[in-house]
């Protein structure tokens, strides 16, 4: 277990064939032209992943909105997948239809650095490391935009994730960074390559904090 690939933002995906719930897939294609969140998960029939599955399924239609497709991962095989998914829609609500990864060899946690070396309590019963839960966000291009790794025994915040999808499309959309806290709605820091000059064309309201801190609003239609 000690070959892996150092993944850094702006890191191509790599590229991978897998058996998922709904069947094999070449990660590339699956990809296409859409966005990605790819998250991996320690173990089937575990109580944090059970919540945050049932959770990432019923925000799926907010990602699929933004173009974003969600694929989930576990060190198990497909027929565990698919007997857990049933549990998780009883206990969680949901019906959660997106795939989840087989990885029983971590093959795909290893290639995408998923495996966990610090916690030694986070290993099966042949003492293989458990994967942790990882999240990627992938861009069109295939390119990776966002890495976070949060520990077997601390859930995620789905809305962070999607926060984070929303932050970096309207950074590609405009010319515009966002600062902490923001949510879609609130207003933006103009890029610090755009000149006051350009700003007045581009941002008519906005208005200067600190000739390094400039804000505006969004508004619908504004050009980019
Ligand atoms: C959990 O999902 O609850 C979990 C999985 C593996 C280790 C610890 C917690």
């Amino acid at each position: 277990m000690s070959e892996h690939t150092t993944l850094r933002l702006g890191s191509t995906a790599p590229d991978f064939e897998a058996d998922t719930s709904n069947g094999p897939i070449s990660f590339h294609e699956f990809i296409g032209d859409n966005w990605v969140v790819l998250f991996s998960h320690p173990d089937d029939f575990t109580p944090v992943c059970t919540t945050e599955l049932g959770a990432f399924a019923k925000l799926e239609p907010e990602f699929t909105k933004r173009g974003v497709k969600l694929i989930g991962l576990s060190a198990n095989g497909t027929e565990s997948h698919k007997a857990w998914i049933k549990d998780i829609d009883e206990v969680t609500g949901s019906k959660l239809s997106f795939p989840i990864i087989a990885d029983p060899e971590r093959k795909v946690a290893l290639k995408y650095d998923m495996i966990d070396y610090q916690d030694a309590s986070n290993v099966d019963d042949k003492g293989v490391q458990f994967t942790i839960r990882s999240v990627f966000v992938i861009d069109p291009k295939k390119k990776i935009r966002l890495i976070l790794a949060y520990p077997a025994s601390t859930g995620r915040n789905t809305a962070e994730v999607l926060r984070v999808v929303d932050s970096l499309q309207t950074g590609d959309k405009y010319r515009v960074t966002t600062p902490i806290n923001w949510v879609p709605g609130d207003d933006v820091i103009v890029h610090p390559t755009v000149s006051n000059e350009e700003a007045k064309t581009l941002f008519p309201k906005f208005r200067i904090i600190k000739p390094y801190l400039r804000l505006t609003p969004l508004e619908v239609g504004e050009q980019k």
